[in-house]
């Protein structure tokens, strides 16, 4: 079994009665990163109006660290806070009219796919939700299904890199390029892509025109914290949010500065890259695939759960819970609540028809005894 990664002993301040095994959902700051950013926000408590005066050549030293560890150039991408918020801007940048069709999956992180639907209505425009049973065999099933769904009035796609309830890789190159010669406009939603996976933003926005990554899932920034790379046909027409001081510098800072507000997780984004490289992003990720797998072995072996198709070189695994279990939203949180509660452990449990995803991550602060424990309880809760 997989040890704990030597040297991350203290790295954390997670409560250490519990099972942190969702790192997937909201991430864990490292301490010497949460330092970076107190020592920030102590110097703009000294001096703000010093503090504010230079903060937007500032983000733009730190947007270009971030892009060097992304593989990108920093004119070509925008810090802002989340995936959220980065999908927003692109939707709201392409233009869509009565008649045009946005492609998404039943897979697509739940509010993407509702701002999708709110861009459409607003526009004439429709969704429609292509479903992959969660058991697709494989990326070429899944290409195959969303290529099958593109019609002429394909306009935008907006798909995952790896979804969120069921760790799945959708986007992938040849998809995005797929869609591209069918002229279809692609949005990807790479929330858990930076720190977790490779990334090489260079040349175009990771193969899509629009692609958004967290950085304070896997890439032990400060919350919140995240990137949106753009190619550069859409790039002179990406629409902010709200209109700021800094719209006239063009992108990327029109993206960026949003008022008066606490800019300091990006200014501290790079300590969380600085801090991967020094652990070594491939030690890390080696050790959390390797314990990710372990935890899917136990859930699999002593609980009796269905494993989903695992995506190689991540650390998350989904798994199937029996028919009757977090079926519906209310029931899923309810699971996650007494799996704390009664097992000392977070997890994460979206609700699917004909039985939830339950999903598991491996980070360097997790003990492969943690998935153990999770195993032998989860087999009581779900079968009472
Ligand atoms: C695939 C995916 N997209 C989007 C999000 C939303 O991220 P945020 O709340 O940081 O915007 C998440 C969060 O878990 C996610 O997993």
């Amino acid at each position: 079994m997989t040890p704990p990664l030597p040297g991350t002993g203290n790295l954390f301040t997670l409560d250490p009665e519990v099972a942190h095994l969702n790192h997937g959902s909201y991430g864990a700051v490292p301490v010497p990163v949460q330092r970076v950013q107190a020592r920030l926000r102590a110097e703009q408590e000294r001096d703000p109006d010093g503090f504010f005066l230079d903060l937007p050549d500032r983000i733009a030293r730190a947007r270009a660290e971030v892009a060097s560890a992304l593989g990108g150039d920093p004119g070509k991408l925008a810090l802002l806070t989340n995936v959220t918020e980065g999908v927003a801007v692109a939707l709201d940048t392409v233009p869509l009219g009565p008649g045009d069709e946005v492609l998404v999956t039943d897979h697509g992180y739940g509010v993407v796919t509702r701002a999708a639907e709110r861009r459409a209505a607003e526009t004439g425009a429709t969704v429609r939700c292509v479903r992959i049973s969660p058991h697709a065999p494989d990326e070429e099933a899944v290409r195959d299904r969303l290529l099958d769904a593109v019609t002429p009035r394909t306009r935008v796609a907006v798909l995952d890199l790896i979804t969120s309830p069921t760790a799945r890789a959708i986007a992938t190159p040849e998809l995005l390029a797929d869609l591209a010669a069918r002229g279809v406009v692609t949005v990807v939603d790479a929330a858990h892509a930076p720190g977790m996976l490779p990334v090489d933003l260079g040349g175009a926005a990771g193969g899509a025109d629009f692609w958004v990554g967290n950085l304070h899932k896997w890439a032990f920034a400060p919350r919140a914290a995240a990137v949106l790379a753009v190619t550069a046909a859409w790039r002179p027409k990406v629409r902010p949010l709200m209109l700021s001081w800094e719209h006239d510098r063009g992108f990327p800072a029109r993206v960026e500065w949003r008022g008066t507000c606490d800019y300091t997780p990006w200014l501290a984004a790079p300590a969380g890259f600085a801090l991967l490289e020094k652990l070594g992003t491939d030690r890390v990720r080696r050790h959390n695939e390797a314990l990710v797998g372990h935890g899917r072995r136990q859930l699999v072996e002593r609980a009796g759960l269905r494993p989903l198709a695992e995506c190689a070189g991540t650390s998350m695994r989904a798994l199937r819970l029996p028919p009757g279990v977090a079926e519906s939203e209310h029931a899923a949180k309810a699971l996650m609540v007494a799996v704390r509660r009664r097992l000392g452990a977070r997890i994460a449990v979206r609700p699917w028809i004909g039985g939830g995803v339950l999903r598991i991550s491996a980070q360097v602060y997790n003990r492969p005894e943690e998935y153990v424990r999770l195993a032998d309880g989860l087999t009581h809760l779900i079968t009472r």
